[in-house]
């Protein structure tokens, strides 16, 4: 069969509008861990997906083990040994594990020699067969609602090998774990590589290509830029040809500067819409030229916190003092004068009215002052200069300038949109969740400066993040949340990230 188990060879695919693979080739072979390593949008996903026989493409050939095929269903895949785990996993929440994993390939018996029936006592035998075989502890009578992430992306695991996939593709993995899950994760795929299995393995986090990888695919903008050993290659090097141009790794951060207490949050109790509290007696303070970070697991009470603080949700306890004055009670936009800017996590439904220009939306939170209205009535030509304005400083870019509708803007410029209009906004104190979900490394490295440079200036500010390496790099006081809880608040010079995913966990000092 030769040296390779997989060749894609040449492969085109087109999407309206987008060449989401351009004549892209790549070999893999058996035994190896092979990683495709892009940013957002590099078309990583789409190239792995026609591997799955989820599309096919539109030009270019798939050879599996020196045989040309033809996937076009990820049934066919299955027959050929080749499975995937999603980026969003796929299971169904109210069955079992042991369910999950045989959905589709059910083990069916004869009762009396006549009916059929799912023979569930053999396949769970098998599933913890598995399971002790590579180190996926899973209980395959407990429902996929009832274990977390982590757990569910063993099930996926499974499942893979339950119909005894060769080729195992896994979609950013990792993006979803805690530290600690990912060194498990990193250290499960290496043994399955030891065990003959073949690994082609989706990031764009260079860390965990350098830990596991044998070899690395970088795409860029639907091109294959090069193919590399890992071993004799840096991270840096990477990167750059990841981006297409240099990255800065190291961030200047210089020492802080305290100012005066910016946010006092006293008790806070948040309820959500079921009545369940969600956030529970938390207290903290926020000083000017502090960045304050809260780190969780997603689903701890940290959006919920923030929207509290921002005016979106109501507060069943305890007290938010901002600057001196008790907005415990205050409306959105009253808090938004008094000095809160918002950059929420979900940037399409709160932070932006899509169907709007790029100008409308560089406005929303001062349209009604002047410049922008005067007498109750407002001036075009201000939105317009002033859209022009903050598009040339923020580097904000679209297809028609200030005309652009919003919808139509990449994800990555509709956040710099809305961290632009926040930032000039002025306000002492700063609300960010999430900020950079989904972008990639070049817009990361220009909003952690522009976060940076806002703490600086004196502003207090308020990150939240599942990213344990942003919280780590930007933080001057870290908050952990479990549960509603801040289990832990402390200096962050005197956390290490491990410790952080340990609170994140829920274990107590
Ligand atoms: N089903 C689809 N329809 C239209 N465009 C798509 C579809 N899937 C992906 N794309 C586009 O193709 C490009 C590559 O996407 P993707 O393969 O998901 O990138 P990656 O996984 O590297 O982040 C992106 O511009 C994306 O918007
Ligand atoms: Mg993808």
């Amino acid at each position: 069969m030769g040296e390779y188990i997989v060749e894609m060879r040449h492969i085109t695919k087109r999407f309206p509008g987008i060449v989401a693979n351009d004549d892209v080739t790549i070999q893999v072979k058996k035994g190896e861990i092979f990683a495709l390593l892009g940013e957002n949008g590099a078309g990583k996903s789409t190239l792995m997906s026609m591997l799955f026989g989820m599309y096919e493409p539109d030009e270019g050939e798939i050879w599996i083990r020196g045989k040309q095929e033809r996937i076009s269903s990820p049934s066919q895949a299955t027959k050929l040994n080749i499975g995937m785990v999603h980026q969003h996993f796929k299971l169904v929440q109210n069955y079992t594990i042991g369910e999950n994993i045989v959905l589709g390939i059910e083990p069916q018996k004869k009762a009396l020699g006549l009916f059929p029936y799912v023979d569930m006592k053999s396949a769970n035998e098998r599933i913890r067969q598995l399971s002790q075989q590579y180190g996926l502890e899973v209980d395959p009578l407990k429902k996929i609602e009832d274990v977390n992430v982590s757990i569910q992306q063993r099930v996926e695991i499974l499942k893979m090998l339950y119909r005894e996939a060769e080729i195992l593709i896994f979609d950013e993995p990792t993006a979803v774990l805690t530290p600690q899950e990912i060194e498990f994760l990193l250290e499960i795929i290496r043994g399955l590589r030891d065990g003959g299995k073949t690994i082609i393995l989706i990031t764009h986090k260079l860390e965990e290509i350098k830990q596991v990888a044998d070899r690395c695919a970088i795409l860029c903008q639907g091109k294959l830029v090069d193919v590399l050993d890992v071993a004799s290659t840096s991270t840096k090097k990477m990167a750059n040809l990841m981006v297409g141009r240099e990255v800065s790794f190291q961030l200047e951060k210089s020492p802080a500067q305290y100012r005066q207490e910016v946010l006092r949050v006293e008790h806070l109790s948040v309820k959500n819409q079921d009545g369940f509290e969600v956030v529970k007696d938390v207290s903290f303070s926020i000083r000017g030229g502090e960045i304050f970070a809260i780190a969780g697991v997603s689903g701890n009470g940290q959006v919920e916190l923030a929207d509290a603080i921002a005016g979106l949700m109501k507060a069943s306890g305890g007290t938010i003092t901002l600057a001196g004055k008790d907005i415990t009670n205050a409306e959105i936009r009253e808090r938004t004068l008094d000095g809160i800017s918002y950059i929420p996590e979900d940037r399409q439904s709160y932070g932006l009215i899509l169907d709007f220009t790029l100008a409308e939306n560089l406005a929303l939170k001062n349209y009604f002052q002047p410049p922008f209205c005067q007498k109750g009535i407002l001036h075009k030509e201000e939105f317009d200069r002033y859209g022009e304005k903050l598009i040339g400083e923020y580097d904000i870019r679209s297809g028609q300038g200030i005309r652009t509708q919003v919808r139509s803007m990449s994800g990555g410029n509709q956040q710099k949109a809305i961290i632009a209009r926040e930032i000039e906004l002025g306000s002492p104190l700063m609300i960010f969740v999430q900020p950079t979900r989904g972008l990639d490394i070049g817009a990361i490295e220009n909003i952690h400066k522009q976060i940076l440079g806002e703490r600086d200036q004196g502003k207090a500010i308020l990150l939240i993040s599942l990213e344990l390496d942003e919280i780590m790099n930007l933080a001057d006081t870290i908050g952990v949340i479990y549960n509603g809880q801040l289990l832990k608040i402390a200096d962050a010079s005197t956390l290490t990230s491990r410790q952080v995913g340990e609170f994140m966990m829920g274990v107590k000092a």
